[in-house]
């Protein structure tokens, strides 16, 4: 007890030592703090990576949990922490416990890991204010292409210059969707995005369908697809683009990470069909976008019911599935499109129906709400609103200085 501690002289001597232990467990955790897993590059205890440290003459007693117990790093996480913790005077032996991160850790360590990811993105050409809008599904067939290049256009007919991505690397179909096509120029080291006027804004898309024909994209793997996906990003001209639209193959694989981690500021829009069936796994790409801190704009619900001239309603592919999925998701339900001939037909000759709607459009609507959701998209952090608030004050300075 802390009262017998601090009476008379042994008391006294326990109270030392006591705040002896204290003062190396203090000097161990900053030293730890100091301590980076190779891969994510950030410090073991800000992961959450460190457990029980205590030290006992001399010999400290540190427990690292890893991600999995085969980790490849432990070897060198071990000896960075013995390194780091036998350095601090009075410590002669380290022993390091190793462990495994339990579900709950391991899913916040992969939470920090990408956010720290992405406050390292790499600079790219797309304009820090434009929001970028990735169209995605759990499954493929449910229209995420249609809706993408439909958006695009509805967008563009708002005046907006939209870049399109189309991050489909083996089924792309933007090219044609958009019917725009042509060989990509390279200008200054970066690909120029190939373009099509939509008045009053445009439309500029790169897709893998301009770089490589159906046979030698299905050919690609793993890595090299991940690779093309971030050269579309980095390497390539985006300047001058109000907002980006991206269409992105089914699923939560590669390319979807890859695009998490490159464009940080990215929102989500997943499009399912009305079946209530379909919802489970439109969920899963909802979940890993909250899991990689992705915003949900909402969802989309395509192929739904239409009212046909014999005047009655047609639901062949179901009903709610679109606004059980928003209510399970607490999000919203964007838009409901119903299914349609000429969205078939439209694809076919590079005429999306966007072109053609009228003020009342579906497309169009969810374009408008798309606006109206992403200034919310792309926070400007503090560095750079200082910086802003800098460049202000000397502009203003230089202008209204006196020569
Ligand atoms: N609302 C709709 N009505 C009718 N057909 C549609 C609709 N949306 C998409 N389609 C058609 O469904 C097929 C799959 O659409 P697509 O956009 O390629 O899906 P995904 O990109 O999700 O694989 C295409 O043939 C497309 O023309
Ligand atoms: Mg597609």
């Amino acid at each position: 007890m802390l009262t017998d501690i601090v009476a008379g002289a042994a008391g006294n001597e326990a109270a030392n030592r006591y705040g002896r232990f204290m003062e190396l467990r203090e000097a161990i955790l900053e030293r730890l703090a100091l301590v980076r897993d190779p891969e994510l590059g950030a410090s073991i205890v800000d992961l959450g990576m460190v457990g029980e440290v205590s030290v006992d003459q001399g010999v400290a007693r540190v427990a690292v949990a890893l991600t999995t117990a085969a980790c490849p790093l432990r070897g060198p996480i071990e000896r960075d922490v013995r390194d780091a913790v036998l350095g601090i005077d009075g410590i002669s032996e380290v022993l390091i416990d190793l462990g495994v991160m339990d579900p709950g850790a391991k899913a916040s360590l992969m939470k920090t890991a990408r956010r720290l990811a992405q406050a390292r993105a790499p600079l790219t050409s797309i304009p820090r204010d434009a929001p970028v809008i990735m169209v995605a599904s759990g499954k493929g067939g449910v229209g995420k292409s249609s809706v993408a290049a439909n958006l695009a256009v509805a967008l563009a007919r708002l005046g907006r210059h939209v870049g399109v991505l189309d991050a489909d690397i083996w089924g792309f179909s933007l090219a044609r969707l958009l019917d725009i096509t042509g060989e990509v120029q390279v200008r200054g080291k970066k690909m120029v995005p190939l373009e099509r006027d939509v008045d009053p804004g445009r439309v500029s898309l790169l897709s893998m369908g301009h770089l490589a024909d159906e046979r030698s994209a299905l050919m690609w793997r793993g890595l090299v697809v991940q690779k093309a996906v971030a050269q579309f990003i980095e390497d390539a001209d985006w300047s001058g683009i109000d907002v980006m639209v991206v269409d992105t193959p089914p699923g939560t694989g590669d390319i979807v990470m890859t695009l998490a981690r490159l464009l940080p500021h990215m929102g989500q829009i997943v499009v399912t069909t009305p079946s209530r069936a379909a919802q489970e796994v439109a969920a899963r790409s909802a979940d890993f976008a909250s899991r990689s801190n992705i915003r949900l704009l909402g969802v989309v619900e395509n192929m739904s019911g239409f009212a046909c001239e014999c005047g009655r309603q047609h639901s062949p592919l179901g009903v709610g599935g679109g606004e059980d999925l928003a209510r399970d998701l607490g999000s919203e339900l964007l838009a409901r499109i119903p299914l349609r001939a000429d969205l078939v037909g439209g694809g076919d000759d590079g005429q999306p129906v966007a072109l053609s709607e009228g003020e009342e459009g579906v497309f169009r609507g969810l374009a408008r709400r798309i606006l109206d959701l992403a200034p919310g998209l792309a926070p400007v952090g503090c560095t750079a609103r200082l910086l802003d608030a800098l460049e202000t004050a000397v502009t203003h300075a230089a202008t209204y200085s006196t020569p």
